[in-house]
């Protein structure tokens, strides 16, 4: 995820932008870079920009060698890639034609495209393919003026970027710097992180507290449509109008892990709580103002998709699960025939594949070495390949056809639970297109879905204010059993086989799931008394069935969890335990109850003692088979 430090002071400032990245590394990136203030041979300022792909540590030694650097005033950025590839011509800090301007960016600009026709019109050329490059010309324009856009020149950085602000649609935290204001850095914020802090030797800005804590405990966390100017002896804060006002100022006192963790205890809990803004950010420019779903790395032209009459999405773990919830969706929606098979098995099939079949293949890292055969595997027989991965010109976004990101960002915790909701709501974006482009939902109908599907994110802030007690209780009901089932029924059935896994892999208590009307067919030989079955039970067209089965496993004494629709009373005849999940519709069930099954799975590994974060025995990233 990116990271942003600015220093104005009387210290060195590229040592201190270097630390300050430093600090932010665990956040992942792909590429950083500092703009400093030098002189130019003449005695003016100007700004250097130095860029480099890969660690801060090359940056480090680049910027060491070069003695010449003893600015004062500096901006820094680590880069993890959204619009544009990892290359040096994307990473941050961007700047305007006249090179005066340099910014660095957090966030997405939503009308990047329009804005940057816009400004190509009025003679602005372009050096990245970024969307934060946008920022650069319109401080440029405000700055010093531009008169096709009617613009008097306003000779002042702070005033500059406020206007350009106002141009923006989408979310931002940034600083600008300006040649012609040495020492100063002007900052604004808009759905985006910013702290801002005085320390003995200057003015401190940063987009994670972490990369400020060496400087000062005392700081300033910027609203949304604030806006600041740091000088290395005072910070003023200001309000959209430019008017003055007097921000609240917060004592930290994290330790670095505690800062690393944003104050949660563990990245797990810190990530499951993150997944609201993983939902928004997913949707972010997803929908036209025509109402057209808009999937611009999409890759294939609907011509194509029209052609899909057969869909294979392949996986592994937790992406496996969440293709068995794409399978759901597309079948009901675009009525496309759809298999999920795990990429291990996928690969040494002979799976009928023809030009017309979509192979959809779903990862997280985007380096899983079974799902990149598959992927190869499956273009040789001719297939076209979707890609769904979080990480930008990973191997499986590079060697897929098309692809849609996640925007979970950097996840830490080695068991995935941000990054499935992004593939969940990325398969559901695929879903919808699919039914579109076939004909069988209208644009009226997607429209809805899609408000419905951004909704979400508010849900799942919802479960994570109201559920934590019940959650716990349940926990501590189930932290000694050896063993444990999860049944549903439809997205239920999919929705437990995440749970179970995420359950065994970080309490290594044993857990399986089953569709629960397959419960008789065996696994209810298991139950006796205490034994926890935790069932998706949210009202549904099987609703019925499933309490059904439910009743099955309480006569024998099972212990009941169950994740309900809130409202539901008639639940807590069965259940010993009810975790509420705010109504939804059917198909955007795995979204919401899926994050209460997290959170149980975290609850009862710590209860056991277990390391939530590094499970024994897992790795981040497969890339061997
Ligand atoms: C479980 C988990 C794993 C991964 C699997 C695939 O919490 O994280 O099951 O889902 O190893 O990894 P990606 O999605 O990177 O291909």
């Amino acid at each position: 995820m990116c990271g942003i430090v600015g220093y104005t002071g009387s210290n060195k400032a590229a040592e201190i932008l270097i630390s300050g990245l430093k600090r932010m590394e665990y956040r992942g990136y792909d590429s950083a870079g500092v703009a400093l203030e030098d002189y130019a041979e003449d005695g003016a300022v100007k700004l250097d920009v130095i860029r480099r792909v890969g660690k801060v540590q090359g940056l480090e030694s680049e910027l060491a060698a070069r003695e010449d650097l003893t600015a004062t005033c500096g901006i820094g950025h680590t880069r993890w890639a959204t619009h544009g590839r990892p290359t040096v011509k994307n990473a941050h800090p961007h700047t305007s034609c006249d090179g005066k301007i340099a910014v660095v960016h957090n966030g997405i600009v939503e009308n990047f495209a329009e804005l940057r026709e816009e400004l190509e019109g009025r003679g602005h050329v372009f050096k990245s393919d970024t969307d934060t490059e946008v920022f650069a010309h319109l401080i440029e324009e405000a700055y010093e003026g531009n008169e096709v856009a009617g613009k008097p020149a306003t000779h002042d950085l702070m005033a500059a970027v406020r206007d350009a602000c106002s141009y923006v649609v989408g979310a931002y935290g940034l600083a600008a710097v300006c040649a012609d204001e040495p020492g100063t850095i002007a900052v604004a914020r808009k759905d985006n992180p910013i702290i801002i802090g005085r320390g003995e030797h200057g003015s401190y800005v940063a987009s994670d507290v972490i990369a400020l804590i060496d400087a000062t405990r005392d700081v300033v966390v910027l609203e949304d449509g604030q806006f600041a100017k740091l000088t290395p002896d005072a910070i003023e804060y200001t309000d959209a109008e430019g008017n003055v006002i007097e921000p609240e100022v917060t004592h930290v006192d994290w330790d670095v892990d505690m800062a690393e963790k944003a104050g949660y205890p563990d990245f797990m809990l810190k990530e499951i709580c993150e997944q609201p803004r993983v939902v928004r950010d997913t949707l972010v420019g997803r929908m036209s103002g025509a109402g057209e779903l808009d999937i611009d790395e999409l890759g294939l032209t609907y011509e194509e998709l029209n052609l899909v009459d057969r869909v294979y999405v392949i996986a592994c773990g937790t992406s496996f699960h969440a293709g068995l919830i794409a399978k759901n969706l597309i079948e009901g929606w675009a009525r496309i025939p759809t298999e999920v098979e795990a990429a291990s098995e996928f690969r040494y099939r002979n799976p009928i594949i023809t030009p017309s079949t979509l192979v959809v293949a779903v990862s997280q890292s985007g380096e899983t070495a079974d799902t990149l055969a598959a992927i190869r595997d499956a273009r040789i027989k001719g297939a076209k390949v979707f890609g769904i991965t979080n990480v930008v010109g990973s191997p499986v976004a590079r060697e897929s056809d098309g692809v849609i990101y996640t925007k979970a960002n950097k996840e830490i915790a080695v068991a995935s639970t941000k990054s499935f909701i992004g593939q969940v709501v990325s398969l559901t974006l695929l879903s919808m297109l699919l039914a579109q482009v076939k004909g069988k939902l209208t644009t009226g109908q997607v429209r809805m879905l899609f408000r419905e599907l951004g909704d979400t994110a508010e849900q799942i802030q919802h479960i994570l204010y109201t559920q934590q007690v019940a959650i716990h209780e349940a926990a501590l009901a189930c932290k000694d059993a050896q063993s444990a089932l999860f049944v549903g029924r439809g997205m239920g059935a999919a929705i437990s086989y995440e749970g179970a896994l995420k359950l065994k892999e970080v309490s290594y208590l044993h857990a399986e799931a089953y569709a629960a009307g397959e419960m008789k067919h065996g696994p209810i030989a298991l139950i006796d008394q205490g034994f926890p079955v935790i069932a998706i039970a949210t009202k549904s067209p099987v609703y019925d069935k499933t309490v059904s089965n439910l009743k099955e496993c309480e006569a024998r004494g099972a212990m009941i969890i169950a994740v309900a629709t809130e409202g539901d009373e008639e639940i807590k005849q069965i259940a010993d335990h009810v975790i509420y999940i705010p109504k939804v519709r059917d198909a955007f069930v795995p979204i919401t109850a899926t994050v209460p099954l997290q959170l149980l799975a975290r609850e009862v590994a710590i209860l056991r003692g277990c390391d939530v974060d590094q499970p024994r025995n897992l790795a981040k990233s497969v890339t061997v088979e």
